[in-house]
């Protein structure tokens, strides 16, 4: 007689415990266990509960219900292979769906094993589990285990498949609505309540304070101020709304704002911006000159070429506008980046001119307003949803498609990948459909889909690698350039992370050029994401460790730190529309000297549409309960000790940069802080 020992652990969220009965057969190498009923005293796979946690302000930490039971067999299975789970109806209840984490079993020989689970189970549904630990394709060692992971990978390409929306983008999920998801893959019941209640809350504060009339417009700036008094941040709240007009808030919005992507170092100018010394004079300081300070690189530019000729849409039968226009910095002696030059379309003209600080006050507001609103539709368009959102879809359809959940990568690349079909199937029900705050922006659909086309086509692998980024925008010694520092320091460690996990399971470039899997899965990424586009730098195979470590950091940086850079501070700095909006309904001053802060309220959106995109930044920068934060690893993916040394090596420096943010904060009077690991996420979830 043997006696095998196994623990069953129930999820935490919501409706994850079940009253069926469950069964499991234990399968090894000399034969299989009877099916065996899980049944103790008392309840068994009811829902662990949030623990008491004595410090308020810590996120609480929620108990998993394990249940320990026996199952006795005539003699020892061998090596144990796989555990089989099955679910049947307690009575004639109705559907009660049980979240299973993980099974544990102790065989008769003393050897523990980990069978990792992480998945909802249906009535009469059965799950096969593989142990813990990473085994790659050449690695499986009995057929058995080679034919479920074969009959895995058929099922999981047959239910993932991709879909082509328009030409020349990323390719997407087939699936339509998020129903159609596994529940593993969307969102915990309790992030979708608390969607709901922000959008309830949000409708009902609009419709007392009679800001929902169509047509409206704003009599004065100071009116917006109200539109949500029961959300206010420090930055949305109180700054924006002071400093929203200065140059110098202008400027650090475009090294700490929501779009820290797009300016570069200057050290020629183009030849349709053409900006003079006498024009920029009076402000450089005294003795210096235009030359000389792109010498010296203390000369940015921001050159919006990619939104040239995009047409835009009309609203109630009036054409709206958005500039294609160039921008000129100086990072003054202070360490100060201020705007000195804008000129707002790409051919320079008369009815073109170049706008600058001493202009009359209107109008070079007015140029900061269309620069800064053509920004905000670059930023939610690319680098917010094509190159976080749109990316990380890829790579999730391809970490589903090709890795089998018993390999190493799909274990490091799991955490990064939850939730994403879920949000990205919502933003394109409710932010890119009619009526939805992007479409309603000044491109419409069409043009954000046009902006999206052109920017992939000229996408590079460099640019989505932090490091080379800003070596090639020559980014690397301007001053208090807080993204770059938080970013590159979180890009390091993920590295170090990344290559110590890789180097674990792969002894040598061989390893990595046989493995099949890991090499289907970065052509898929490479056919699907990057339309197999050469130029772009995106490898289509990888040859070795370095090259495989490179990518997969790429993966989750993007997935995570780049996300949050991009989308925590929506609120704080796109919720006041005269800081920039999506759409604008007059045209800019063609010429200088006429405006007047009356031609400054005609061309914001009316009020309904201001709302509109006050909403839809206040939802995507809502803090949801039951976020898995950047190092967090609450699913038990791996069985062997030395990568989950790693994971702690990764936790720790994580807690060393939550530190330094903090003391570097306390001294900033505008503190950046979209990067402490506290408001990372690990994947892309809103
Ligand atoms: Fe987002």
């Amino acid at each position: 007689m043997a006696e095998y020992k196994v623990k069953v652990t129930t999820g935490t969220m919501k409706h994850s415990g079940t009253i069926d009965h469950i069964y499991v057969i234990l399968i090894g190498t000399e034969g299989q266990s009877e099916r065996t009923e899980l049944n103790s005293l008392g309840m068994d796979f009811i829902t662990g509960k949030a623990s008491c946690c004595v410090f308020k302000h810590l996120k609480k930490k929620k108990k998993h219900k394990t249940g320990a039971y026996k199952v006795k067999t005539s003699s020892s299975l061998g090596k144990l292979l796989l555990v089989k789970v099955e679910k049947d109806p307690f009575l004639i209840f109705p559907e009660d769906e049980w979240f299973c984490c993980k099974v544990e079993v102790k065989t008769p020989e003393d050897e523990e094993i980990l069978f990792p689970c992480y998945r909802w189970l249906s009535r009469g549904e059965f799950v096969e589990l593989r142990a813990g630990k990473g085994v790659k394709f050449l690695e499986e060692d009995h057929p058995m285990l080679l034919n479920h992971r074969k009959t895995e990978l058929r099922f999981k390409k047959g239910t993932y498949q991709w879909k082509i929306i328009n030409d020349g983008l990323p390719h997407i999920t087939h699936f339509k609505d998020v129903f159609e998801l596994f529940a593993e893959v969307r969102f915990p019941l309790s992030k979708t309540e608390e969607l709901e209640h922000t959008q309830r809350m949000i409708t009902l504060e609009l419709a007392m304070k009679g800001l929902v009339e169509p047509g409206k417009k704003w009599k004065r700036i100071e009116h917006m101020k109200n539109v949500f008094q029961f959300k206010k941040t420090t930055m949305s709240g109180e700054y924006v709304l002071e400093h929203w007009k200065e140059d110098d808030f202008f400027g650090s919005q475009f090294l700490n704002g929501t779009n820290p992507n797009v300016i570069k170092r200057c050290s020629k100018l183009p030849p349709n911006f053409p900006v003079t010394d006498e024009m920029v004079k009076p402000f450089l300081e005294t003795g210096t000159t235009l030359e000389k300070e792109m010498e010296e690189g203390n000369i940015f530019l921001c050159d919006q070429k990619i939104m040239d000729g995009i047409p835009t849409r009309q609203k109630d039968g009036n054409p709206l506008y958005v500039a294609a226009g160039l921008c000129l910095f100086y990072k003054n002696p202070e360490g100060k980046l201020l705007p000195i030059a804008i000129q707002l379309y790409q051919q320079p003209s008369e009815q073109n001119p170049i706008f600058l600080p001493n202009d009359l006050d209107t109008d070079w507001l007015l140029a900061k307003l269309f620069f800064r609103s053509s920004d905000l539709i670059q930023h939610q368009t690319l680098h917010h949803l094509l190159h976080t959102h749109y990316l990380a879809e890829v790579f999730t359809m391809a970490t589903f498609r090709c890795l089998p959940t018993v390999h190493p990568l799909y274990k490091v690349l799991i955490p990064h990948i939850n939730c994403t079909l879920h949000i990205n199937i919502l933003v394109r029900k409710l932010l890119l459909s009619p009526g939805g705050a992007l479409s309603e922006s000044s491109l419409g659909v069409e043009g954000l889909m046009e902006l999206m086309r052109r920017d992939l086509s000229q996408m590079t692998y460099s640019s989505l690698c932090l490091p080379e980024n800003i070596n090639e925008r020559g980014l690397e010694s301007i001053p208090n350039f807080y993204y770059r520092d938080d970013a590159l320091k979180l890009w390091n460690y993920l590295n170090d992370f990344v290559t110590a996990m890789v180097e674990y399971y792969y002894s040598s470039d061989c390893d990595v050029i046989k493995d099949i899997e890991l090499q289907e899965w970065v052509n898929e990424i490479f056919t699907h994401g990057f339309l197999e586009n050469k130029h772009s730098g995106i490898p289509s195979c990888f040859n070795t460790i370095e090259e495989v470590a490179k990518f997969i950091t790429m993966v989750i940086f993007r997935v995570s730190v780049q996300h949050a850079a991009v989308n925590n501070g929506q609120y704080d700095y796109n919720s006041w529309v005269p800081n920039g909006s999506l759409l604008l309904c007059k045209p800019p001053p063609a010429t200088k000297g006429e405006s007047s802060m009356q031609t400054f309220l005609d061309t914001l959106p009316d009020v309904e549409d201001s709302v509109k995109i006050m909403s839809a930044a206040r939802i995507l920068s809502e803090k949801y309960t039951d976020v898995v934060l950047l190092g967090e690893f609450p699913e038990e993916h791996f069985d062997e000790p030395l990568p989950k040394e790693i994971i702690k090596a990764l936790q720790a420096d994580l807690s060393y940069i939550k530190e330094e943010i903090a003391a570097r904060n306390s001294k900033l009077e505008m503190p950046y802080t979209y990067l402490n690991p506290d408001v990372v996420e690990n994947s892309v979830t809103i």
